[in-house]
């Protein structure tokens, strides 16, 4: 099969397209041929951090995190699927190939109304959203949920989800472009024209999931509602932050977040389960969608690297095995 290939620490231009063996399946397994899969920024840090990951320059690893396919192969042990289902599933790695073995219980059927290659925008954002908001964060209906980086995967997702929940939505984003998009989901500002934490001072924010860190971190504790929980996904801006224990201590807050890739295969199987049963309904019935930025042929994957590094998509990005 083809698969694209990190073969060192780089830019986009380490991405190589190669014949690879189709993986071997274990009992507990699914085999996809894959229709498309989806771009994540883990992708780029991976891409980015090889040595870190423990691959040397002489091993190479396939990126990808979320897949969309049909089922060619079933696993021994494997009773709740068939030959020829439609699915899409949660991955460690191995996404940017023409095949891909799956734990069966990370896979979850492709949504009524939802196209196949489409669908592979889903599980890496429905998955965090859920874990990080829902499970550690505890947002209930008519609460208030802040979501930084509005625009990225996670946000045009997690936005959609504590909508449709009966949240009320505020963002950041990085131009007026992406704000207008924004727009029709909630209250978004451009934090390059606007401090958010002036604008949202007065408003009682009861979660706030942000991948920024850096100096956003006390300044969220500071908007926070009483009793209110910061979730942090990521620290692109940095990991080293600085924050004021009286805040947190005054207004009971609760500081965490998580990664989902390390989380065990029983955490990502109870995670499949709630979202199959609490967000695939909102799918089914049309009240959330993947948001596609732009679609990507497999060999294209230094481009699509290249787009996700600009930051100018709104939404996901896929490659495909057209
Ligand atoms: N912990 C986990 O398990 C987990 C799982 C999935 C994703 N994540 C994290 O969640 C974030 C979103 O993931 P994604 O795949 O949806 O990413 P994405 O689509 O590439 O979106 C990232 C967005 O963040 C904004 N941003 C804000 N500050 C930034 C900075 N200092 N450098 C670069 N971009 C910055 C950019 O938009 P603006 O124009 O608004 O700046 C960018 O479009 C990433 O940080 C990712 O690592 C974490």
């Amino acid at each position: 099969m083809k698969a694209i290939h990190i073969t060192e620490s780089g830019g986009p231009e380490v991405l190589k397209l190669k014949e690879t063996p189709k993986p071997k399946l274990e009992k507990n397994q699914i085999l996809i041929k894959v229709k498309a899969a989806g771009v994540n920024r883990s992708d780029v840090i991976t891409r980015k951090n090889m040595d870190t990951y423990g691959k040397g320059s002489t091993e190479t690893l396939i990126p990808g995190l979320e897949v969309s396919g049909e089922i060619t192969e079933i696993g021994n042990d494997v009773s709740d699927k068939k030959i020829g289902d439609k699915v899409c599933a949660l991955i460690a790695s191995g996404g940017y190939a023409e095949y891909v073995a799956v734990d069966s219980s990370h896979c979850l059927p492709v949504p009524e109304g939802i196209s196949l290659t489409d669908a592979a925008a889903i599980p890496e954002t429905v998955f965090t959203v859920w874990f990080n908001v829902f499970h550690l964060g505890k947002l209930q209906p008519n609460e208030k949920l802040l979501i930084h980086g509005g625009t990225s995967g996670i946000g045009t997702m997690g936005l959609q989800m504590a909508k449709a929940l009966g949240s009320k939505i505020y963002t950041t984003a990085g131009s007026d472009e992406k704000i207008e998009f924004l727009n029709n989901l909630g209250k978004a500002i451009n934090y390059k024209k606007e401090a958010f934490e002036d604008v949202f001072k007065e408003e009682k924010i009861d979660v706030i999931l942000d991948m920024v860190g850096g100096d956003y971190t006390q300044k969220n504790l500071e908007i926070l509602n009483k009793k209110g929980r910061l979730i942090n996904i990521n620290g692109m801006k940095s990991m080293d932050v600085n924050v004021n224990l009286r805040t947190i201590m005054s207004k009971n807050l609760i500081l965490t977040g998580s990664f989902l890739k390390p989380q065990s295969a029983a955490v990502k199987t109870q995670i499949a389960k709630e979202v199959e049963k609490n967000i695939w309904p909102l799918f089914n019935s049309k009240k959330i969608h993947p948001v596609i930025y732009k679609k990507f042929k497999l060999a294209d994957a230094v481009e699509a690297h290249k787009l996700m590094e600009s930051s100018e998509h709104i939404g996901k990005i896929l490659l495909t095995m057209e």
